[in-house]
């Protein structure tokens, strides 16, 4: 069926007049144009649509049932230039994020503010780890990914917007605690828990140490979410090495402390990262702004210097 939405609109107006002059004067055209857009439409559907008795048109039992579908898509339509006008206005529309999961302490803060503002808008949020976020941002099957490290080899456009400081933390009865200026290797009997391969913080402490000529520890422990490593760290387990983003209640409530060790915190930055020659939807485009300019105001990030 090679239908057009111009022939739907002229069969309307002969409809709805049942007259094709008048149609034709509707739409401005002439009568001969209206009635060849109807008769390619008929020829196309395999049906007449109209049936004439004397000057008189009549609608046939096809053409009713055209109407009846031309309409809704008509009112279909509508409804999409509406959308198409509240998503131009900012209330509504579609967000996709996919988030590292450290970024995720302090993501829902800033959605929370944005939502206020844009109270029609629907977010889509992964909260992953690095693999399938370069995943999602290769099948460009997100707006944005907020990381910690946007990779080289795909072609993408990376903004800083928030400082990132990782830093040594232990409980509070360790016995580094409350020491100044820790020298590095103090920290070679300790026990370290680490994130599991493939997150950026644990890359980060590797290329840290790694530079420093590849101290070696006592033992290291392996667990893949922050909060196990808090958890660890908190009961004794060893000393841990994050983001200060994760540690903003155990901080205030004293459950952990920050070791003053030497070169840290190891300081990175927080991303936005998209695609180059990403077309956004209006609402995106304002997302990228705000996390731009406001996140750094809206956001509490804990001092790296709350040692205890
Ligand atoms: P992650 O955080 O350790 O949760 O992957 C991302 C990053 O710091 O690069």
């Amino acid at each position: 069926m090679n239908i057009t939405l111009r022939q739907l609109k002229v069969f309307e107006a002969v409809t709805r007049h049942l007259n094709y002059t008048r149609a034709a004067e509707e739409l401005f055209l002439s009568q001969p144009a209206v009635s060849m857009q109807i008769k390619q439409l008929e020829d196309s559907l395999g049906q007449p649509l109209f049936e004439k008795m004397g000057k008189k048109v009549f609608l046939t039992d096809a053409g009713t049932e055209v109407y009846r579908y031309s309409q809704a898509i008509t009112n279909q339509l509508n409804d999409l230039q509406t959308v198409m006008e509240e998503m131009k206005g900012l209330q509504h529309g579609r967000l996709t994020l996919t988030v590292a999961s450290t970024a995720n302490y302090f993501v829902p803060t800033l959605l929370g503010v944005f939502n206020e503002r844009h109270w029609g808008v629907t977010v889509d949020i992964d909260v992953t780890n690095r693999e399938n976020l370069l995943k999602a941002l290769a099948a460009n099957t997100t707006d944005f990914a907020i990381m910690g490290q946007p990779p080289p080899e795909l072609e993408l456009e990376v903004h800083p917007f928030l400082e990132n400081p990782l830093v040594v933390l232990a409980s509070p009865d360790h016995a580094l605690a409350g020491e100044r200026q820790i020298p590095l290797d103090w920290l070679t009997d300790e026990t370290f828990i680490m994130r599991e391969r493939g997150s950026g913080t644990r890359a980060a402490r590797e290329r840290f140490f790694a530079k420093r000529g590849g101290i070696r520890f006592n033992k290291t422990m392996e667990m893949n979410s922050n909060e196990a490593i808090k958890q660890a760290v908190q009961a004794g387990l060893g000393l841990g090495v994050l983001s200060i983003h994760t540690l903003e209640v155990e901080l205030m409530l004293k459950r952990l402390v920050v070791l003053d060790v030497n070169g840290f915190p190891i300081m990175r930055n927080w991303y936005i990262v998209h695609r180059q020659g990403k077309r956004f939807s209006a609402i995106a485009q304002a997302f990228k702004d705000f996390v731009l300019t406001e996140s750094k105001s809206l956001l509490n990030v804990p001092s790296p210097d709350a040692t205890a």
